[in-house]
């Protein structure tokens, strides 16, 4: 073989050799990227549906889950609860519930699918703070009879979340999808079919 051959190829190997690094070498550095464009497991998480067992829920009370990284209450109105909710539609800014912060497979005035679960989002339609429970009478003001109580600027709810005339916040608490897979379980984040 000349010196002029061998040279030859010597320097086709140099090249293939420098072809293969330069793949191997951007497959590493495409990896990152990959993984920076792909959602993450978490946030995939943080927009999935929340399932929740109501039958857990003692009735009066209330539990409290997070879904798409907001508080939804849970809450198992009694039978002295869902009375309040034709007592006082002269005091509520929106009784009929006509701005639409609801789905339309709920019913008014319990603003729910079954009257005894309320499934709200639990956040202040004023600035956004989160309104406390108050479910006794009288602990807000003495014609009070129950509901929700922003302490951030004074914002009252009745027990579905509908907004009080004469406070800072301008429409009822939101009602986020949801339905019931079985008699006591529900999943937020996914609508109902309308019955
Ligand atoms: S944020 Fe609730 S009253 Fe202002």
């Amino acid at each position: 073989m000349s010196d002029q051959e061998i040279d030859k190829g010597r320097r086709q190997f140099l090249i293939t050799l420098s072809s293969i690094m330069g793949t191997v070498g951007l497959g590493f550095a495409a990896v990152p990227f990959l993984s920076a464009w792909a959602p993450s497991a978490k946030t995939q998480a943080a927009g999935a549906p929340v399932e929740v067992d109501v039958s857990k829920i003692p009735v009066g009370g209330m539990t409290v889950v997070q879904w798409r990284g907001k508080p939804v209450w849970i809450i198992h109105r009694d039978s002295d609860m869902l009375k309040t909710l034709t007592e006082q539609n002269d005091k509520l800014r929106d009784p009929e519930c006509k701005v639409d912060q609801q789905p339309e497979y709920v019913e008014i005035p319990d603003r729910s699918i079954k009257p005894e679960f309320m499934v709200l989002i639990g956040i202040c339609t004023h600035l956004g703070c989160s309104p406390t429970f108050r479910p006794k009478a009288g602990s807000v003001d003495p014609s009070w009879l129950g509901g929700f109580y922003c302490p951030c600027h004074g914002s009252k709810f009745d027990f579905s979340g509908r907004v009080f005339r004469g406070v800072p916040a301008p429409i009822n608490l939101a009602v986020p999808p949801y339905r019931y897979l079985s008699d006591n379980i529900i999943q937020i984040g996914v609508n109902s079919k309308k019955s």
